[in-house]
């Protein structure tokens, strides 16, 4: 069933996160589907109530552009037929205000994500006002975001970019977005710290305090970039350098100061590189793409499982199905 991101943050806030997931393809769908179930054992098929999770899929404009976008809707379509029993959100990644229309307009996607947050102040309060408008009157949510991320492979995150509370709390006011991404450390990629640098738990709080109570935030850049992951990929012929991403052990004092989504793409990436090449390697003589393609989808399921039960949503399903009973 797919519902707004409004809806699973009502349950979620000050508890848990919702993990947030990208895919581009067939076999991450698959995987993320099942892991979101619990259904992470070889053929099987039932729902395991400690596991199973609500959760958001996301899909970026560079996978919107992969193939034809279409093809994400009717995966994702097939999927809620596939796994009848699961609940989510269906979210744009990062959208222009074009990307947000054409998706508002769509009737698929249940929530967008309008980013201005390289434009000054006014401008991005001005776009995410008029993208707000637009979603409200077809009953689709908004994500918009203020500050900025670090970049890949910077060592230190200036302060300069860190999301300000005072100016959170006005963006919020002015725009009537639903839920705000916020600067506090995180970046992109698998490149995030390069030294003892983490979350800025701190200054969430105070964004958290500026807020209206119970106002839902979500932390981009959050994949943990695990070093088991790393070392499969280099051990099967990759070259990826050192790394390091957020420790999974802060997500849930982050839910617990208002973060109610966890954006995670690369973790999958890692996982999706680490099975093909290890395929490769083991089965030099073998073509077939289903080679790859099973262990995978077993792996990343396997994957999300875990992720889940760090962020706190795995063993949520039901009770998010019963508060949406009494609210829809
Ligand atoms: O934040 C960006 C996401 O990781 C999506 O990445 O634009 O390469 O699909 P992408
Ligand atoms: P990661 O690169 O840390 O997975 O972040 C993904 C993200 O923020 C998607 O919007
Ligand atoms: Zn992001």
């Amino acid at each position: 069933m797919i519902v707004t991101t409004k809806e699973l943050f009502r349950h979620a806030y000050g508890q848990y996160a919702l993990g947030a997931y990208n895919i581009n393809n067939l076999e991450q769908t698959v995987g993320l589907f099942r892991g979101n179930l619990g259904k992470v054992a070889k053929n099987d098929e039932s729902v395991k109530p400690a596991l199973a999770a609500p959760f958001i899929i996301q899909i970026s404009r560079g996978a919107r552009s992969y193939t034809d976008k279409r093809f994400l809707e009717a995966m994702i379509r097939t999927a809620e037929l596939v796994f009848f029993e699961a609940i989510f959100a269906v979210h744009l990644d990062h959208g222009t205000e074009e990307a947000c229309y054409d998706s508002i307009d769509s009737g698929f996607y249940s929530s967008v994500m309008i980013d201005a947050s390289h434009e000054p102040f006014e401008k991005n309060v001005e776009i995410t006002r008029r993208v707000v408008e637009r979603a409200h009157a077809k009953g689709v949510v908004v994500e918009a975001e203020l500050g900025q991320l670090g970049g890949v492979e910077e060592d230190v995150v200036g302060s300069v970019c860190l999301t300000d509370p005072a100016q959170a709390a006005e963006f919020v006011e002015k725009t009537a977005c639903d839920s705000l991404a916020v600067a506090i450390g995180t970046s992109h990629g698998a490149y995030k710290f390069a030294g003892s640098q983490s979350l800025r738990l701190d200054r969430l709080a105070e964004i958290q305090n500026a807020l209206p109570k119970g106002y839902p935030l979500v932390m981009h850049g959050s994949s943990s970039v695990p070093k088991e992951w790393v070392d499969r990929i280099n051990a099967a012929g990759g070259k990826m350098k050192n790394t390091s991403g957020v420790r999974e052990d802060q997500y849930l004092p982050a839910a617990k100061l208002g973060i109610c989504k966890i954006n995670i793409d690369t973790d999958g990436r890692l996982v999706w590189c680490a099975t093909y090449r290890e395929s490769f390697r083991d089965k030099p003589e073998d073509f077939d793409p289903r080679t790859p393609g099973k262990p995978f989808m077993a792996e990343y399921a396997k994957y999300i499982a875990h992720k889940n039960q760090m962020l706190g949503s795995a063993g949520q399903l039901e009770a998010v199905r019963k508060s949406l009973g009494s609210k829809r």
